[in-house]
Parts: structure tokens; sequence; C-alpha cells
């Protein structure tokens, strides 16, 4: 069996991963509604830009100086598996950016054996730094956060992604369904942020039917660390598949999770 990081080693990852994050944002910002972004689209509503290979670059390079042996895996340029794996998104809400609206992050987790052990999401507008490490509590700009003490769907604002990878009719039923149940339900484009503000209390759930590993690893550690409960997206093979996400403040999961109706996973991660 691989030998397990030990605190100092986790501790010097997450430091880098906040210096790697705060850098990715302010490269991010460079060419935030600036005409050298060369929008191109991978697939329908897909767009990446000439940012989002520029912040990878930027955090793959960081990484490779310094742990110059672990993994890394990102949705840009794809990657390993390894015991050590960091986990990037370079930019997380790329239709946001790509159309100067301000709601976008850097994604930038750890993970160790399959499942993240610490992660950053940074927002370089709002200039809002969220981290967690396993174990150690969630935190926004240094100050701990926690999720929301919401019970009911009548109390409660969530988000509700837009995977195109299972179409606008299952999109429609899941958002019928869950106004019908009560909740209010919002969808703002950034799966990362929608659920770092599940873990600050912002909103009170995030569901959504398809997300791959870059665009959770880190936030899914927030909500988890922050109190709230999250299906266990890292339990089968997310990591490498991607998988189906409901988060949500505890006293709600289970009424958000019965809701959205998407393919049901063992309680919290
Ligand atoms: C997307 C955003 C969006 C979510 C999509 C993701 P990207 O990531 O997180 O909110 O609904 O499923 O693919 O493409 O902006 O990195
Ligand atoms: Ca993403
Ligand atoms: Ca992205």
């Amino acid at each position: 069996m691989e030998k397990r990081m030990d605190s100092a080693e986790l501790g010097a990852r997450l430091e880098l991963a906040t210096t790697l994050a705060r850098q990715g944002g302010q490269c991010a910002r460079t060419f935030f509604r600036d005409d050298r972004l060369d929008i191109r689209l991978k697939g329908p509503s897909d767009p990446v830009t000439a940012a989002d290979l520029a912040v990878d670059r930027l955090i793959r390079a960081g990484i490779r100086k310094t742990f110059a042996r672990d993994g890394i895996l990102s949705e840009e340029t794809g990657g390993d598996t390894a015991d050590i794996l960091w986990v990037i998104d370079p930019i997380d809400g790329t239709q946001n950016f790509s159309r100067g609206i301000a709601r976008f992050a850097v994604s930038i987790a750890v993970c160790e054996a399959g499942k993240p052990v610490c992660g950053v999401v940074y927002d370089p507008i709002a200039e809002e730094l969220f981290c967690a490490r396993l174990g150690g509590g969630a935190f926004l700009n240094d100050v701990a956060v926690r999720t929301s003490a919401a019970t009911t769907p009548q109390d409660a604002l969530v988000e509700a992604g837009y995977s195109a990878k299972f179409g606008h009719g299952s999109y429609h039923a899941m958002t019928g369904r869950l106004l019908e149940a009560g909740f209010g339900v919002r969808q703002v484009g950034s799966a990362a942020l929608g659920l770092a503000e599940v873990a600050c209390g912002r909103i009170d759930g995030y569901c959504e039917s398809h997300l791959e590993s870059w665009d959770v690893a880190a936030a899914s550690l927030l909500v988890s660390e922050a109190g709230g409960t999250i299906s266990d997206f890292f339990g089968g093979d997310g990591l490498h598949r991607g998988g189906p996400i409901v988060a949500a403040a505890s006293g709600l999961w289970e009424r958000l999770s019965a809701a959205a109706e998407l393919p049901r996973q063992a309680g919290a991660a």
C-alpha cells in the first residue's frame, strides 16, 4: 500500500494550490473583457478561450516545479492517474467568462487514493478564496464557513446546474420537480462557485445530472468540510468518468436529493 501524505506534505500542497489559484485568477483577469480571448467551441455551449489555456499552463508549470512526481489531471489538457493527483479546472464558468460576465473561478484540488484531500476555489473578480483540507474545516478568505440551517424547500434557494450531456429534457424535468417541491431555483453557470456558495451558506443546495471531477474536486470538499452533505461522487469512478452531484445543507439534503431524482448515490462523501 502507498504511504499516505503526512500533515506537512498536505499543508505544503494546499499552500501551493492557494498560490497558484491566486496567480491563475490574476492571469484570467488580464484576459477578462479583452479582445485577445480567441473563443473556440469544443462542443455545443462548451467554449475554450486563450485564457483557459494560459491559466492551465501557469498552474501545471507551478506544480511541476515543486511536486514533479505528483500527477496532474486538467480539463483542458487531460492527464494522468496517480496516487497523488492534482485536479484542475483552470476556469470554471467559461461561458460567463467569455461573455464578460463576472462569475467564474479557478479550481485546484489534490486527490489522494482517488479522493480530494485539499482544494481551493478562487473567484478573482470578487477576490474570494475558498479553501478546505480534509478534517480541517472550510474557509472563505481565512474565515471558517458553515452550510446553512435550511431544512425545508420553502426556505431554500438551490442551484440546478445544466449538463449538456443529459440535455434539455431531463433538465426541464428536474427543475420542474424542484419548483413543484417548493425550492427556489437558479442557474448561474459555475458549478465550483455554486458549490462554494453552498459551503458558506449563501445558497442551500446544488444539483446537476453530470459533472466532471475538475468541476467538483475542490468544491465538494468545501461542502463536506463546512458541515454539508454531498453525494459520493468519488466513491465510484467519479474521478475519471464524472457523475451526478447533489450537495446541500445537511438538514435539506434528503429532500433535495428526492426532488432532483438524479441517480442515487450513497450519502455523504
Ligand atoms: C461548466 C460550469 C457549469 C456547469 C457545467 C460545467 P466550465 O464548467 O461549471 O456551471 O453547469 O456542467 O461543465 O465548462 O465552465 O469549466
Ligand atoms: Ca468546469
Ligand atoms: Ca473549465
